[in-house]
């Protein structure tokens, strides 16, 4: 496995004092990892340096063709100290995945992890410790031709920055509305919806900012061709709770494979609850929110974990949710996992993965 080198920062930033006002993804850590590769050397150059802004060309490939994978991931300290991480060679497992669809040569899972850790070891005051808090971890690639014609890249940059952060939403735990999203699409089959990739996330913005203005926290996506199946709710994974059975939409070429989907389709199993990975028409939702047998609906991500449901417009009405209030089930699988995350309940899946004692 490559050296890591390190140069350490000589002006370390002071740590933020209050940690219910860390906010998402604002603060950043004193280092950062990185790692060059260039075609026909292959990745090289690891370091963990002091954390500052990349110097890029105007003409740098990511920017002008989105030629970019990213993950997300977090970071907690236990009540002992330990450092714990969540499922993370899964991350780095959908990271090459990304990379197939974006033609990004693959990184070194195992070194990826290993370089993870040694940054975490180092950084490890920077994990915040209060309820709802975590290190934010947001591993990225990026192509850097400096060139302007469309083709794959022949230079990649790998960086990996730490974020001290409380909780994605402001509304925590309280249930969000949201409407269907008939006008525009997130991905469609053949695109690249499977992917973490800058893309789809740009392609979203537009709508996240329409619903905003209309009073609305999130949109649920449809499928791009028939305009007729459930995707995703807002950038998470979606979940439906009906009758006895759980419902979320089946992978089927534009949904992003969660993490955390996974997770709570195990749990849901291990639980004794039915779940079921299919299709999830606008017209089943419907029916079930007027028969009364919706009873929850949520979304599931790294950032939030999960996020409830509490009321959907369809059509011309406004439904409720399970009361507006968080569903058992909701409330379980947030319970469970993030007890698992944080170390405070036992592992039996052995999920958990230990960076370092305290
Ligand atoms: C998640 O982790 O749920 C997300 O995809 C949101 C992230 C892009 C901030």
């Amino acid at each position: 496995m490559m050296d890591i080198r390190v140069e350490l920062t000589k002006t370390p930033k002071e740590k933020p004092a209050d940690e219910n006002k860390l906010g998402f993804g604002k603060i950043f850590t004193d280092h950062m990892f990185m790692m060059n590769y260039t075609e026909g050397q292959g990745w090289h150059d690891a370091r963990i340096v002091p954390y500052g802004p990349l110097v890029l060309s105007p003409a740098c490939s990511t920017l002008h063709y989105g030629q970019t994978v990213f993950e997300g991931m977090k970071a907690y300290r236990a009540a002992d100290g330990r450092v714990l991480l969540f499922r993370p060679q899964e991350n780095f497992k959908r990271m090459n995945r990304s990379c197939d669809r974006l033609a990004i040569p693959h990184i070194d899972e195992e070194f990826a992890l290993k370089a993870l850790c040694q940054l975490l070891e180092l950084e490890k005051d920077w994990i915040p410790r209060s309820e709802g808090t975590s290190l934010y971890i947001r591993p990225t690639i990026i192509a850097n031709d400096d060139y302007l014609g469309v083709k794959v890249a022949s230079e990649y940059i790998f960086y990996i920055i730490l974020s001290p952060s409380g909780r994605y939403y402001e509304s925590g735990l309280d249930p969000v509305n949201l409407y269907i999203e008939e006008k525009w699409v997130r991905a469609s089959k053949g695109g690249m919806g499977t992917a973490k990739t800058a893309g789809n996330y740009a392609a979203s913005l537009l709508s996240q900012e329409e619903a905003h203005e209309q009073g609305y926290a999130q949109v649920l996506w449809l499928d791009g061709v028939e305009r007729k199946y459930i995707e995703e709710v807002g950038s998470m994974n979606v979940f439906f709770v009906v009758g006895d059975e759980v419902v979320t939409p089946e992978l089927d070429g534009s949904i992003l494979p969660g993490i955390t989907r996974m997770s709570c389709i195990e749990l849901l199993k291990d639980w004794g609850v039915k779940v079921t990975e299919r299709k999830f028409s606008v017209e089943e939702l419907v029916s079930s929110v007027k028969n009364g047998t919706l009873k929850e609906a949520f979304g599931t991500g790294t950032a939030a974990v999960v996020s409830p449901i509490g009321e959907m417009r369809l059509g011309d009405e406004t439904e409720q949710i399970g009361d507006h209030k968080i569903g058992k089930l909701t409330q379980k699988l947030y319970d469970t996992i993030t007890g698992i995350q944080t170390g405070v309940l036992e592992d039996p899946k052995g999920w958990r993965y230990e960076v370092c004692k305290g």
